[in-house]
C-alpha cells in the first residue's frame, strides 16, 4: 500500500483517516472498518457500509447483518467466530454501488486485511465483492455456493460465492440457498461446532 499521509492504518488493520474518495468523505459520517478475530478461519467481505452501519461504525449491523447473523447461528456459529468486512470502508451516497475508482482506492486495507488474517476461506458477500476478488464478471445467482481459486494480492485463495444476504429480503426463495450457503463456508473451514478443527477445503 502506498503510504501517502492521508491513509493511515491505525491498529494494524484500522483505517483511521482517509479522504481518498471525494464523494464518500461527503456521504459518510465515519470510517467502518472490519470486525472480528485477526486469525479468523473465515472472512466475509461485502460490498460497503451502508446507513444503519454507517450510524453504528460496524459492517452488517443492519436488516442484511440481522440475516447473516442468522444464517451464521444456524451453521452453528456466532458472529465474534468470524471476520466481517467490506470492499469499500465508507457508505456510498444513497446506497449506490461503489465506482471502480473508490473499489481501487479502498483495495489496498482490503488486501492487508486478508493478508493479516490468512484465512481458509474467503466469502464474496453479492456480485460487487465477488467481482471485486475474482477480477471477472460474475452472474451471482447462478454461481452463488462455488468455491473457486483465485490469486487475491498475488497469493492464492479460496473464495466461495455468496448472493448477498439482503437478496434473500428482497426475494425469499433465495433464502435456503444463502442459508446453505453459510453453513458450507463453515464446513469447508472447519469450523464448524464441534469439528476437530480441520479444514475441509482440500477435498474440493
Ligand atoms: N451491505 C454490505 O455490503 N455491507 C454492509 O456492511 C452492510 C450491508
Amino acid at each position: 500500500m502506498s503510504d501517502e499521509g492521508e491513509r493511515v492504518l491505525d491498529d494494524e488493520l484500522c483505517v483511521a483517516a482517509c479522504e481518498r474518495c471525494p464523494a464518500l468523505v461527503d456521504s459518510r459520517s465515519r470510517i467502518v472498518n472490519g470486525v472480528g478475530p485477526v486469525d479468523a478461519d473465515l472472512l466475509f467481505v461485502g460490498e460497503g457500509p451502508g446507513a444503519t452501519e454507517d450510524e453504528r461504525g460496524e459492517p452488517f449491523v443492519g436488516r442484511s447483518g440481522d440475516v447473516l447473523d442468522e444464517a451464521l447461528r444456524d451453521a452453528g456459529l456466532a458472529r465474534s467466530d468470524v471476520r466481517i468486512t467490506n470492499c469499500v470502508r465508507c457508505r456510498p451516497p444513497e446506497n449506490r454501488d461503489p465506482s471502480a475508482e473508490e473499489l481501487a482506492n479502498c483495495r489496498g486495507y482490503l488486501d492487508a486485511e486478508i493478508d493479516r488474517l490468512d484465512p481458509e476461506l474467503v466469502v464474496t458477500l453479492g456480485k460487487v465483492p465477488s467481482e471485486h476478488l475474482l477480477d471477472r464478471s460474475v452472474g451471482i445467482t447462478g454461481e452463488s455456493g462455488e468455491v473457486v481459486d483465485a490469486r487475491i494480492a498475488g497469493t492464492p485463495r479460496r473464495v466461495l460465492l455468496s448472493v448477498h444476504p439482503a437478496a434473500t429480503l428482497y426475494d425469499r426463495s433465495q433464502r435456503e440457498g444463502f442459508f446453505e450457503t453459510i453453513a458450507r463456508a463453515a464446513e469447508l473451514a472447519g469450523v464448524t461446532e464441534g469439528s476437530d478443527g480441520q479444514s475441509r477445503l482440500g477435498e474440493f
